[in-house]
């Protein structure tokens, strides 16, 4: 009797493990919040204005991540958010270890090629920073002959790998560019204009300038798994009810005021 209880027990527990493996997502181990879904998002922390943390290190900011919480709230899921180096987002996304990625990801070919990107939710381009004293560049293509600091597998990097003549030094992130052009080992760094400006604005460098031309247009999109095409359509929706109920604005006014 008391061997069959033991393997009736077994069975029990074994069921109950089964139970709450499903239901999508990871586990959650707030055993009050057992039944939320939740939304792996990658991302890589190092994009002021759309995705840093603070000084503690702790706390995920920026519009992106706002813009995300609210769409994962949407969606009725919760935001779960992981950093991870820029060229190895889609990878992770591929091999299923995220659901979605936002990182001011621009929408592009290539990328298509292998996620799916959520209508486009901001608008971006391509921007220089030289040293002030510098005055031998003044456009892309002065990049020349000299030496530029862009993020690897960026679209900064691709662009300027175009432009015959300029020496690309790829970083990690786009911090590391902004040192590397202070330490004086490269001429300039192309980096998405929001961030670009951010860093002027808020590092309290005076020693630099950001060129005005523009080299792109770009539009930044959510990816999500081609393999999981409702999770798009979810994504379409969410976002598109943000624009309806003035969230969006709100998050936006947050982070860029009204420009
Ligand atoms: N918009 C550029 C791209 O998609 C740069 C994005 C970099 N994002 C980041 N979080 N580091 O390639």
């Amino acid at each position: 009797m008391k061997r069959f209880m033991t393997l009736c027990l077994i069975a029990l527990l074994a069921l109950a493990t089964l139970a709450a493996g499903c239901g999508g997502g990871k586990k959650d181990d707030n055993a009050s919040q057992k039944t939320e879904k939740v939304l792996r998002i990658g991302t890589n922390a190092d994009f002021a204005p759309f995705e840093f943390q603070d000084v503690n290190g702790k706390e995920y900011q920026g519009f992106d991540m706002d813009l995300i919480r609210a769409v994962a709230k949407e969606m009725g899921y919760k935001a779960e958010i992981q950093n991870i180096n820029f060229d190895g987002l889609i990878p992770a996304l591929e091999a299923d270890n995220l659901d979605v990625i936002i990182s001011g990801m621009t929408i592009n070919d290539e990328r298509k090629k292998k996620v799916d990107f959520s209508d486009p939710y901001y608008k971006s381009g391509l921007s220089i920073i030289v040293k002030k004293d510098d005055k031998s560049i003044n456009k892309f293509s002065d990049l020349k002959g000299k030496k530029v600091a862009v993020q690897i597998g960026t679209t900064s990097a691709m662009e300027v790998k175009k432009i015959e003549g300029a020496e690309v030094k790829e970083f990690n992130s786009s911090a590391d560019t902004f040192l590397e052009l202070k330490a004086g080992g490269v001429d300039a760094v192309v980096n998405d204009r929001p961030v670009n400006d951010y860093y002027i604005l808020k590092s309290g460098v005076t020693d630099v300038r950001r060129l005005e031309e523009l080299l792109t247009s770009e539009d930044y999109g959510i990816a999500s798994s081609k393999k999981k095409p409702e999770m798009k359509k979810q994504l379409d929706a969410a976002l598109k009810k943000l624009h309806d109920n003035g969230e969006y604005d709100k998050i936006f006014k947050k982070w860029f005021g009204n420009g």
